[in-house]
């Protein structure tokens, strides 16, 4: 079977993705699965590459990626056309992990890896996301919202005598930390606002939760299956688990899989993990992070229906630790894209 692999894109986790992506080429189960590597530029160019590189431009360029006489087909540039049997998108982030890329693929009518276009985009909105989570009575940390329209409204003092100090303000929709501060006084205030407004025209703030970070990997669909949890413990020069920390500097985080909980913690994770995984709708796979407080209370942080796949990344060590190997991991994914 064909496997396209899409990578890249314009998202500010294209970096991210070329690295997942470069693991899940090595580590495809390459009898059953020939995989065909596309790139999407930062700018948004497709090409067919070699394998999975940084260099995208150097791959053929894909011109259109609709063939509408054909569904299942893609055009080349050179008026050939390609079939892929399954498209794994390996793209996270904006355009890439937000529904829009799912559309284009459900478009063209070819079996894809993952969550369609309902979960996705209301996955990768921070806000949309906690709303229908809190709806369906799973534990969140309390929240305001804001568009850029409102900005003029937003002020320290009333945030601070909601929320409390300190607190963390995000973009609404950016992956890996980006857009994201911890505000600790009002000095901080107005550069973490202008910093999360420049990714995304809605924000929002949060109660800064003391905890551990505690993250669960959901696969499958009917019914999902929960691994067991794993920590990332932080180094505490960190202030909270920033883009840095996950993929610059390699002494920032222990990574605890599994996580040292009791039993009876550990399976209650699990359980709220899986309703959050079906109460956003998602499909196949996400990792769901959250906070557990020393009072045992869990707090579901975000869902990622993308998961990274670096070496530092959580997701494939998670299943590793159930017996599940990275060669055997890509193949359930691939054999769920076509249920
Ligand atoms: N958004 C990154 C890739 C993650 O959650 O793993
Ligand atoms: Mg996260």
């Amino acid at each position: 079977k064909k496997v396209a692999i899409l990578y890249g894109g314009r998202s500010v986790e294209h970096g991210v993705s070329v690295n997942s992506a470069r693991n899940i080429y090595e580590y495809i189960d390459k009898e059953r699965f020939e995989p065909l590597t596309i790139g999407i530029t930062k700018t948004g160019q497709w090409h067919l590459t070699n394998g999975v590189t940084k260099d995208i431009e150097q791959g053929k360029a894909l011109g259109l990626i609709l063939d509408a006489q054909h569904p299942g087909f893609m055009l080349l540039s050179s008026g050939d056309r390609m079939k892929a049997d399954i498209i794994f998108p390996v793209l996270h982030g904006t355009d890439g992990e937000d529904g829009s890329i799912q559309g284009l693929i459900r478009a063209m009518d070819i079996p894809m890896v993952g969550t369609g276009v309902l979960g996705s985009s209301i996955s990768m909105n921070k806000i949309v996301a906690k709303k229908l989570l809190k709806a369906a009575g799973l534990p969140v940390t309390r929240f305001l919202a804001y568009h850029y329209t409102e900005q003029a409204e937003i002020s320290f003092k009333d945030v601070k005598k909601e929320l409390g100090l300190p607190f963390m303000v995000k973009s609404a929709s950016l992956g890996s930390s980006v857009g994201v501060s911890k505000v600790k006084n009002e000095a901080d205030f107005d550069k973490a606002i202008a910093e999360a407004f420049r990714y995304d025209d809605s924000l929002l703030i949060e109660e800064f939760i003391t905890g551990r970070e505690i993250e669960c990997a959901i696969l499958g669909n009917n019914p999902p299956e929960a691994s067991n949890p794993g920590e990332i413990v932080i180094n505490k020069k960190y202030e909270f688990y920033t883009f840095d920390a996950k993929y610059v500097d390699p002494e920032a985080v222990r990574i605890d899989v599994p996580a040292d909980l009791g039993k009876k913690s550990a399976e209650k994770i699990r359980e709220v993990c899986v309703k959050a995984y079906q109460a956003l709708h998602c499909e196949d796979f996400s990792r769901v992070d959250l906070f557990l407080t020393e009072d045992g209370s869990i707090y579901i942080n975000e869902i990622n229906t993308i998961p990274g796949f670096t070496n530092s990344s959580m997701y494939p060590m998670m299943w590793k630790e159930r017996g599940v190997s990275f060669t055997d991991l890509i193949s359930k994914l691939l054999d769920l894209a076509e249920e």
